[in-house]
């Protein structure tokens, strides 16, 4: 990475997802704090498709991408499931973004990458982890609770005052944004 340093470290998750052996987890230490145009090139256009599954805005990606951590689940070198951790400055972290490539979703790789990200944040000395998701992501909801965030704010009208075109899910309009908490 030009301007700043990497840390990568691997370790696999075969015990947690035996059916898919060949994955190994790539943590990826950004530390670089200013964006450059050459550094977004970088992103691989896997990587980027991944990414935007979460997030289709790449303006805002490419933004708090080169502020955060990058979790990589890879196989055989090309990336399959992401999440984006940033520090948020007062000892509290949030979940970016988090993507598993659509025909490996159901295996319990997004679960890996949640309680890796947790695990990572309390061991950085976080008091708070925050993902935020809208009212229509019924199973990220489920999900999310799950793992054991709480919700904590609503913020009505969210993606109908940012966003510029109706953004539909699970026969709901997606309307509020919903920020979700968990006290490590
Ligand atoms: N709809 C219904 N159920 C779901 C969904 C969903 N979209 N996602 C997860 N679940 C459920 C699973 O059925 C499973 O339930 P179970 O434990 O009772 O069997 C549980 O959640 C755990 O699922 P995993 O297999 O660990 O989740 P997965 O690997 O599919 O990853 C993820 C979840 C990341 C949400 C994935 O579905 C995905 O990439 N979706 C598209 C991108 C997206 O919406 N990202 C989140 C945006 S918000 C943000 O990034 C902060």
């Amino acid at each position: 990475m030009a301007g700043g340093s990497v840390v990568v470290v691997y370790t696999t998750i075969a015990s947690v997802a035996p059916e898919y052996p060949a994955i190994t987890m790539k943590l990826s230490h950004l530390t670089t704090r200013i964006m450059h145009p050459q550094q977004v090139a970088e992103v691989s256009p896997q990587l980027r498709a991944l990414l935007q599954l979460a997030d289709p805005h790449w303006d805002l990606i490419s933004i708090y991408l080169f502020r955060s951590d990058l979790l990589l689940l890879e196989q055989n070198g090309i990336p399959v499931a992401c999440l984006v951790l940033q520090d948020l400055g007062d000892r509290e972290y949030e979940i970016k973004n988090i993507a598993v490539r659509a025909d490996l979703q159901g295996n319990g790789l997004g679960s890996r990458l949640l309680r890796e990200a947790i695990r990572r944040a309390t061991a950085a000395g976080a008091r708070t982890l925050l993902i935020r998701t809208g009212n229509s992501s019924i199973g990220q909801l489920y999900l999310y609770q799950k793992t054991g965030f709480r919700i904590r704010q609503i913020d009505t009208d969210f993606f109908i005052r940012n966003y510029p075109e109706p953004i539909w899910e699970n026969g709901i309009r997606c309307r509020d944004r919903i920020t979700l908490t968990m006290d490590l």
